[in-house]
């Protein structure tokens, strides 16, 4: 065969990076299980370059050039098993598998070691952007052998997206499930990018008292500063647009239940595992969960609590001001979160990830893409050591000046009863950071005294339990 990449599987994501691939210069061979979608991309977009249709498994393999690069584009999950259990037959050593999926992290450790016993590597790659990104250009996170992404790296750095400098958003992340991991976390930052913004508009909506146009433009006018991101700007969209049916904003008609895929979901459960506190992530998660149960909110409308006031135009402009300030530190308290998960998983892991590197391809192409990557980008290509990103002199320095203005906004939603779980969890979680002494102390207090769990002390090292039931002496532990 002479294809130098294939792609199985042409619902969109499979058949925009086909097409991606083919633009770029690249023959591509396409083959999906039912022939129809074949035959319609070779129909719709045979002229944007050189595809090979292939019709049965065993015409896809043989269209392939040695080593076959094939790529496989079905659902994460059991699809995928059932699809590689149906290709290992037909290829042999030396050929690359690459999952482009979402796939889970551990499916992708799993089905790399599987694959490795027929020499075979399988590379999982994270691919962000949605259905344009797959097209135009999306930020590609490949985890596999090094062995395999020198074959298969300059192929991706040709279809991905590039920052602003002209750098590729690709790079070899780490072995097996690395690529998908630090999708995963993408997909987490993702969650909490949302769930802050959302938070700001609803101060500005319910205690500002701005309509959803006037939040556009509010919007738009941040997108301009340190907020410039790609999810502010279709978040000003969505605001800005009206329901061609009613004449209402559009964001008026849409039901308030947030639905997820899972990936957010297996963030935080993975940081559970982990240790790693992503407070912020966690509660956005949660927030989508508590939209969804409808039965539950509606019985409990009836609590007690205040209704937001809407402030004068004066202070309006000012508070406007306070959130974009309180958005902002929140959002640095979540990529600091997110950047630690990415670290703590490539230590579990033996991944080795370098995190300016990811920052790097996060610059463009992918759905959290923001001009602020570039600087956290800086923070770690400057100190590789760096234990938080809150720690870097500039995000420091940033979120110190705008910690007044983020509890003013934490207080004030407290205060009117507007539910702001990001902001407060951030914010929890920088005074928790720097808190010197942390009620943890307590805690160790009531384990030992119902459980007998020890505890160490501040002046001593070793273990020790106090005898709560009887005299109340200590006693080294264990
Ligand atoms: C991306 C997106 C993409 C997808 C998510 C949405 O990076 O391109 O994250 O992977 O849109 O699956 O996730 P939810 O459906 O869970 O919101």
């Amino acid at each position: 065969g002479t294809a130098q990449i294939g792609v199985t599987g042409l619902a969109v994501m499979g058949r925009n990076l086909a097409r991606n691939f083919a633009r770029n210069g690249f023959r591509v061979a396409v083959h999906n299980r039912t022939t129809a979608k074949t035959d319609a991309l070779i129909e719709e977009f045979g002229g944007e370059g050189d595809f090979v249709a292939a019709h049965t498994p065993e015409e896809f393999v043989a269209a392939l050039e040695r080593p076959r690069r094939l790529m496989v584009m079905v659902k994460a999950g059991d699809p995928t098993d059932a699809v590689i259990r149906e290709f290992v037959p037909l290829l042999e050593a030396g050929d690359v598998v690459i999952d482009g999926g979402n796939a889970h992290f551990e499916d992708t450790r799993r089905r790399e070691r599987e694959l490795r016993e027929h020499g075979i590597h399988f590379v999982g790659v994270g691919i962000s952007g949605g259905e344009e990104g797959a097209l135009e250009g999306p930020s590609i996170m490949p985890g596999g052998s090094k062995e395999s992404y020198a074959s298969l790296g300059p192929m991706l750095e040709r279809i991905a997206a590039r920052a602003q400098d002209g750098t590729p958003c690709t790079t070899h992340i780490g072995p097996d499930g690395a690529g998908h991991f630090v999708k995963m976390v993408h997909n987490g930052i993702e969650y909490a990018d949302m769930q802050l913004i959302a938070e700001a508009y609803d101060l500005l909506r319910s205690v500002a008292g701005y309509s959803p146009a006037r939040i556009a433009e509010t919007f738009r006018g941040w997108n301009t500063g340190r907020l410039d991101s790609y999810l502010i700007e279709i978040t000003a969209e969505v605001l800005a647009h009206t329901d061609a049916a009613t004449g209402k904003p559009f964001v008026d008609v849409v039901q308030d239940r947030a639905e997820q895929k899972g990936t957010g979901r297996w963030t935080v459960q993975t940081a559970l595992d982990l240790g790693v506190p992503v407070s912020g992530i966690a509660e956005a998660v949660f927030a989508r969960s508590l939209s969804g149960h409808a039965d539950l909110r509606e019985a409990a409308r009836t609590l007690p609590g205040p209704t937001a006031s809407v402030l004068g135009e004066a202070e309006a402009a000012a508070f406007a001001d306070r959130v974009e300030q309180a958005l902002y530190a929140s959002k640095v308290v979540s990529y600091a979160q997110g950047f630690h998960q990415i670290r703590a998983g490539g230590e579990a892991y033996g991944w080795d990830i370098d995190l300016g590197g990811v920052a790097s391809i996060w610059r463009a192409g992918c759905i959290i893409r923001a001009a602020f990557l570039d600087r956290i980008r800086a923070a770690y290509d400057s100190r590789p050591g760096l234990v938080s990103l809150l720690l870097d002199p500039r995000f420091a320095r940033e979120t110190g000046t705008a910690q007044d203005d983020w509890r003013a906004v934490v207080a004030e939603a407290a205060r009117q009863g507007v539910p702001t779980p990001g902001f407060a969890a951030a914010l929890a979680y920088y005074d928790g950071l720097r808190a010197g002494r942390l009620p943890a102390a307590l805690t160790q207090g009531q384990r030992d005294f119902f459980g007998a769990h020890t505890y160490r002390r501040t002046d001593r090292e070793g273990s020790f339990h106090t005898l709560w039931g009887g005299d109340r002496s200590e006693v080294p532990a264990g």
